[in-house]
């Protein structure tokens, strides 16, 4: 008996020890796991106004899946993030943030969702408004935020390895890193990267401003100089250890005048941090065969339902229900760097053929006016939808066959993508990662220079390819199963970090 208890009691012993290495080995890679902050204005499912809140939302979420990183992400707490998830946010605690002579309360809440953590900065005087941005006080509400991102590290207990901030929103993130942190330990470490999605939004402001608003210091003048003005963008990519856009090709673009919105001399001169990484998409919320807001479901080896979607799309649009007139559609912000002048050059030609066009979107009342127009003088082709509704894209991308995205610049472009994964075809300009996305005649339509005839050609050459219906069939299949997913280029983010980190 005695010897089978000292066996038990060994056995027991063994096992607890046993136990304490494996939680020590837990902790072990747990804290082997390189800390990733993102910084941003928005993220899906949260709040979204356009493509970054998706890049935000899945690229996070693609990270946190390889188990390699504990990513966080922090975002202010608009008042018009849905109160689906609000009701269940956390309440970490508040401290009061200091900017300038301001004083100010941060609240921070917290969320966990498919792995990723994130933080809410709360101000209602700041972010209890409609809508995220085109306030008169936009610099100082983001320069709160900014300076808040840093503030809260201490209270959190949480100094990332690498903090990535996304487009000039969170560009005083990095230069509040580099130059009024610099000289705190705990700080010191931290690697900042600094991500454009879009590089027509810089934020400038009068110089002014510089120690009065954003509080920063007389000698660090120079890094947010531009042009006379402050640059915020310009600050962020100065001070960032690297820099990326988010197609290879848009990196490429934006060394020149054309597409760099005047920046081109500051990207030129920063050349040797710069990468591109092309964006992916969420291929499990963009899946036809899953995706509930489409009239029928299909898949890309049975294409039959997606003649349901359009039947129906028609119905709902009041189109005629024509089931071999091919729909073209567009769902866009419809601005001008859209491809829109090409758009409106042509349209009237285009709708001599035998198509159907179906616009979704909101933008300049100028175009906004045009379409509306159209709608109004060629009820039975063209459905003009001027609003921003995520179910009815879907039901778009599902029920049209052909996919126009003319853009005079696009960084990545997210919908080409997603219309693909709907088996709709795209037409796109070859810029940016339309152009790293879309090869012609393998998933899609291309067309080279910024040319509103270029672009009709091709729209007459996929509708004439249309009518064919089983060569037309195998270009869907290809389209649909195109690999748009994270796996490729979360990889090269891993690299970016780990190559940062070294
Ligand atoms: C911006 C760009 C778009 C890109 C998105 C996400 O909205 O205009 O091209 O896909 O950011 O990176």
């Amino acid at each position: 008996m005695a010897t089978t208890k000292t066996t038990k009691k060994t056995d027991t012993a063994k096992s607890t020890v046993k136990k304490t290495a494996a939680k020590k080995e837990t902790q072990a890679v747990s804290l082997e796991k390189k800390k990733i902050l993102f910084v941003a204005s928005e993220a899906t499912p949260f709040i979204a106004t356009g493509g970054l809140a998706e890049v935000i939302g899945s690229l996070s979420k693609a990270l946190a899946a390889t188990g390699k990183f504990d990513v966080r992400v922090v975002i202010p707490l608009f008042s018009d993030i849905k109160k689906e998830y609000r009701d269940q946010f956390t309440y970490l605690g508040n401290l009061y943030v200091h900017l300038a002579w301001r004083n100010q309360y941060c609240g921070i809440f917290s969320y966990v969702k498919d792995g990723v953590t994130f933080y809410f900065i709360d101000n209602e005087f700041y972010f209890k408004r409609p809508g995220c941005y085109g306030y008169y006080d936009d610099g100082e509400r983001f320069a709160f935020f900014s300076r808040s991102v840093l503030e809260i590290m201490p209270f959190l207990n949480f100094y990332p390895d690498v903090m990535h901030c996304h487009d000039w929103q969170a560009a005083l993130a990095a230069i509040y890193l580099k130059t009024n942190y610099c000289f705190r330990e705990e700080y010191q470490y931290i690697r900042a990267l600094f991500t454009i999605h879009n590089i027509e939004y810089q934020g400038q402001y009068s110089l002014d401003l510089l120690g009065d608003l954003f509080d920063i210091y007389g000698s660090y003048q120079y890094l947010v100089e531009y042009n006379n003005s402050i640059n915020l963008m310009k600050g962020a990519i100065e001070c960032c250890e690297r820099f990326s856009t988010v197609s290879p090709r848009y990196a490429e673009e934006i060394k020149d005048a054309y597409y760099a919105h005047g920046l081109d001399p500051i990207i030129r001169k920063n050349e040797f941090k710069l990468t591109g990484i092309l964006n992916g998409i969420d291929d499990i919320s963009y899946n036809c065969a899953l995706d509930s807001h489409l009239f029928a479901n299909f898949t890309p080896e049975d294409f039959s339902n997606k003649a349901v979607c359009k039947k129906e799309l028609q119905k709902m649009l009041n189109l005629p229900q024509k089931a071999n007139t091919p729909i073209i559609s567009m769902v866009s912000r419809l601005v001008s760097h859209k491809g829109l002048d090409l758009v409106t050059a042509v349209i009237e030609d285009l709708l001599q053929d035998d198509v159907q066009i179906v616009i979704l979107g909101t933008g300049d009342s100028h175009f906004e006016g045009f379409f509306k127009d159209l709608a109004y003088r060629y009820p039975d082709k063209l459905s003009a939808n001027i609003v921003f509704n995520g179910d009815l894209s879907r039901k778009i991308y599902s029920g049209s066959d052909i996919f126009l995205m003319p853009s005079k610049s696009e960084p990545c472009g997210l919908s080409q993508m997603i219309a693909c994964r709907y088996g709709t075809v795209p037409i796109v300009r070859e810029t940016g990662g339309l152009y790293d996305s879309i090869k012609p005649l393998v998933n899609g339509y291309t067309f080279s220079n910024y040319n509103a005839h270029d672009m009709l050609y091709v729209i007459r050459e996929a509708v004439a390819n249309y009518k064919n219906k089983k060569e037309w069939a195998k270009l869907m299949y290809r389209a649909a199963t195109t690999d748009f997913s994270w796996s490729h280029s979360a990889k090269d983010y891993e690299a970016l970090y780990l190559d940062m980190l070294k």
